[in-house]
């Protein structure tokens, strides 16, 4: 099994991307063994702000459809999302823009576990809930989603870890109902 994790966000320090690793290793460790898991970094994907003028100029760029195949590729992805003024930080959106030119419906088929994580109390639910409630236009399978709020009290960094043992089992539960759903599709 394919799993494609990453952040939406392109902070080099980014919790999200934190969070969305470890979800990626419990994966990995505690529930399929044999799962293959890449982490891709937005950074690698970075771009000019779409444009029509833009892409009648010179086209889609080829990070947008290096990031398409690699969706393409998965049998699951799990994405992380920052929360920036209630939505999608720029980085994600400008990816997806771009990604959507190839084909509106990227994420189509793939089961897909939605995570989010703020410093505050709101855990990036404003994003996570307009992501989880607009990626199924997009053919994105959403078989659930995970809410981290107050980043660090409930996540070590040292260890990059869950502290909660709650949060912990909750984030192993809806990780394995997600490879559960991808094996029955299989
Ligand atoms: C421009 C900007 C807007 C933000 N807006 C929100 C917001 O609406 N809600 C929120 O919970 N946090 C907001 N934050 C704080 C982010 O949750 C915080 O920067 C977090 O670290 C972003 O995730 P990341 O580290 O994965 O990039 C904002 C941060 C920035 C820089």
């Amino acid at each position: 099994m394919n799993i494609l994790s990453f952040a939406a966000s392109n902070s080099r320090q980014s919790i999200n991307k934190q969070l969305v690793s470890h979800a990626s290793l419990m994966l990995a460790e505690q529930i399929d063994t044999e799962a293959r898991v890449e982490t891709i970094d937005l950074n690698d994907y970075e771009m000019p702000i779409y444009s029509v003028d833009r892409e009648n100029e010179t086209g889609i760029p080829a990070m947008a459809h290096r990031f398409f195949n690699k969706v393409r590729e998965a049998d699951l992805v799990l994405i992380s999302f920052a929360e920036h003024n209630g939505s999608y930080s720029a980085a994600y959106k400008n990816l997806y823009d771009w990604a959507s030119r190839i084909d509106m419906r990227v994420y189509e088929g793939k089961p897909m576990l939605l995570l989010a994580t703020s410093p505050g109390p709101g855990g990036a639910r404003n994003v996570l809930k307009s992501a989880a409630e607009s990626l199924p236009h997009f053919g994105a399978d959403v078989r659930g989603t995970f809410s981290l709020e107050r980043f660090h009290d409930n996540f070590d960094h040292d260890e990059q870890r869950l502290v909660d043992p709650n949060l912990k089992a909750e984030l192993i539960q809806k990780l394995s109902e997600l490879t559960k759903s991808q094996q029955a599709a299989a």
